[in-house]
């Protein structure tokens, strides 16, 4: 089965084509294109992702990584494809709020023919709405115009499923005991989820204020490093961790450790980095000893609640996800605390390139509800859903 997936629901616009062989969870994954487009930079100078900004780079963006996609898979077929007045008169609905991203698909169509693929796997959520509505609405059009299947995608269970591919060794994915914990650590989000079987999602905790990533974000923008900061603060602190320099904020809270539940709260030690220090001149070698107090302090709060968890759940696999997951103290301090603490709990992280969003996720967690995927005149109901959560998902029982 070969998927189209398309993700948008922040600032990386991302198109991929995914070969799977066999059934989910079994399945051999050949990533046959892959074109990823990050507005990272374009949204430094607002200190954040700016939404109306995102979702014209998305419009923009999408047909040429579609384009550049099907070509890496030796897909891309030249010829005009036929339609007819009616169908062209649908997509024009579907892509209303899109007209640039419906000039350039209509343009495609002329130049392109129907590629082979079997399914389109979409992100819905969780996301910024403005962001996610041009990709959900672009797979509506791709489905009305080739008449293929869409599977709407949870964003959350993307970071999951590429977490545990291995993309190195055999492109499958990783053969993993139940219940599992996943700890998802992004931007937007900071959560345990309790996995008791593959698509069986329950929330046992999350952040009351700031993502963990927002938190790196915010603490490296008071160190006046660029947005969004997170991989540049943690090289600091490896400076500062490395030099053995004495803590800068020896007092920085770790907020909730002793809560006695799984949830977290990010945004009151933000704000304690920052007290005392207007106004004032950091040295590099503050900014490093600062990086690192504070970098200790999070990762201090993560490895606690997410040993609670794998306790109280009697968790067997331990998957880590989402963009921080790139960060190699963080890694390195899990790894550690599992060894020793949990032996018989293995520990995922995702490849590099793949903790960070991608299409290739998208890809996958389409595949594993290939099952109820719609065609297109039951897709064109889809919606984005900003707030999506990882319910329980119930039609994945193997
Ligand atoms: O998953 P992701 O690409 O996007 C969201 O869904 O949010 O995560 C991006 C977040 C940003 O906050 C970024 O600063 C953070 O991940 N991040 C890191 C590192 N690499 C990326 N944070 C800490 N250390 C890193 N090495
Ligand atoms: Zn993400």
């Amino acid at each position: 089965m070969r998927i189209l997936s398309i993700e948008t629901s922040c600032d990386e616009t991302a198109v991929s084509i995914v070969e799977a062989t066999g059934d989910f969870p079994l399945a051999t994954y050949e990533i046959l294109g892959n074109q990823l487009y990050s507005q990272v930079a374009l949204h430094a100078e607002y200190g954040g992702v700016f939404p109306s900004l995102a979702k014209r780079e998305h419009a923009k963006t999408l047909v040429p990584l579609l384009e550049q996609a099907l070509e890496e898979a030796g897909l891309l077929l030249p010829g005009s494809h036929t339609t007819t007045e009616s169908l062209e008169t649908e997509i024009a609905a579907l892509l209303e709020r899109e007209p640039t991203l419906f000039e350039a698909l209509s343009l495609f169509t002329k130049a392109f023919n129907e590629p082979e693929i079997d399914l389109i796997a979409v992100t819905v959520g969780p996301g910024l709405e403005p962001a996610l509505w041009v990709g959900v609405n672009f797979a509506k059009a791709l489905a009305v115009l080739w008449d293929k299947k869409v599977v709407a995608v949870n964003h959350m269970e993307g970071h999951i499923l590429a977490s545990i591919y291995d993309v190195v060794e055999d492109n499958k994915l990783a053969t993993i005991a139940f219940p599992a914990i996943a700890l998802l650590i992004s931007g937007g989000h900071t959560e345990l989820v309790l996995m008791k079987n593959w698509g069986h999602y329950e929330k046992i905790g999350q952040t009351r204020d700031d993502a963990v990533g927002e938190a790196f974000d915010k603490v490296a923008r008071l160190l006046g490093l660029p947005y969004p900061g997170g991989a540049e603060l943690s090289k600091l602190a490896t400076l500062g961790r490395k030099a053995n320099l004495p803590a800068l904020k020896a007092d920085l809270p770790r907020p909730m450790i002793n809560s006695g539940d799984l949830d977290f709260s990010f945004s009151g030690l933000k704000t304690a980095v920052r007290y005392g220090l207007e106004g004032t001149e950091l040295s590099l070698t503050d900014k490093q000893a600062l990086a690192r107090d504070f970098e200790d302090a999070v990762t201090a709060v993560l490895v606690k609640k997410t040993s609670e968890a794998v306790v109280t759940h009697g968790a067997q696999t331990l998957i880590v996800g989402g963009g921080v997951s790139a960060n190699q103290f963080i890694r390195t301090e899990l790894n550690r605390h599992f060894l020793g603490e949990h032996p018989d709990c293995e520990v995922y992280f995702p490849t590099p390139g793949l903790s960070t969003d991608n299409s290739i996720m998208i890809a996958l967690a389409g595949h594993a509800h290939a099952e109820r995927a719609s065609n297109p005149a039951a897709a064109k109901l889809f919606r984005a859903e900003g707030n999506k959560s990882l319910a329980p998902i119930t039609d994945v029982d193997s």
